[in-house]
């Protein structure tokens, strides 16, 4: 068995690893508290959710550099082509089967930052891996049949509030969803999305049968 890593850079950027191989999302670095750059980080396929900067990040930059694949929107992949980057557009409710894996993706009621576009939440299957990331969104209804249409583990939920869901919607959020473990991200990157994820931790805690796993910016954790 190999291991299988979540390694959260900060905001909403982090990477998978499983099979010697790494899915990295939404890379924006600015900040990140290991310095990472562009250049330092190598990845075989780049989930980009919209095109806000924060989200869009170096995606094109690295993949240029290593070769990725970026998987997103056809309006993201058709800006990652005159990029002159490989890439396989997608969208909302749509799945196509990689060679890592299944990806479905998500609605997410969230601004796209591309014309024409829509932001986008992703399923992704990555080794063994079942992972839902919500990209930037607003809670909404479906997430209750989320789960039931493509089955996934982890849960990865914004929780900073004012541009996205904050810490009570994403509470609701996990229990719909019905993931066993929740990882909040998209939070003290900036002043308005200050948030105390021990409070979101202890609240779904209390309510829910579910884990919350709090992940350090710049730190790893092992997924089962
Ligand atoms: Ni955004
Ligand atoms: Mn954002």
């Amino acid at each position: 068995m190999s291991e299988k890593i979540f390694h959260y850079i900060h905001h909403a950027a982090f990477w998978l690893e499983a099979e010697g191989k790494r899915a990295l999302f939404d890379p924006f670095l600015d900040g990140n508290p290991e310095h990472l750059r562009a250049q330092d980080i190598d990845a075989d396929w780049i989930f980009v959710s919209h095109a806000h900067a924060d989200h869009l990040g170096s995606a094109f930059e690295i993949a240029q550099r290593t070769g990725a694949t970026i998987i997103s929107t056809a309006e993201i992949c058709g800006l990652a082509g005159q990029a002159g980057c490989a890439s396989h557009a997608m969208h909302i409710g749509g799945t196509h089967e990689f060679a890592f894996g299944k990806v479905r993706i998500a609605p997410a009621f969230h601004g796209s930052g591309v014309a024409g576009g829509h932001a986008c939440g992703f399923i992704v299957s990555f080794f063994g891996i079942r992972l839902y990331y919500a990209g930037d969104t607003g809670l909404f209804g479906d997430m209750k049949w989320l789960r039931s249409v493509e089955p996934f583990d982890v849960a990865v939920l914004p929780i900073g509030d004012n541009y996205t869901m904050g810490p009570k919607d994403a509470a609701i959020a996990a229990a719909w969803l019905g993931a066993s473990v929740v990882i909040p991200v998209h939070y003290n990157t900036w002043p308005v999305i200050a948030q105390d994820p021990k409070a979101f931790e202890e609240a779904v805690e209390k309510e829910f049968d579910i884990r919350v796993r709090i992940v350090e910016p710049g730190k790893s954790v092992h997924l089962s």
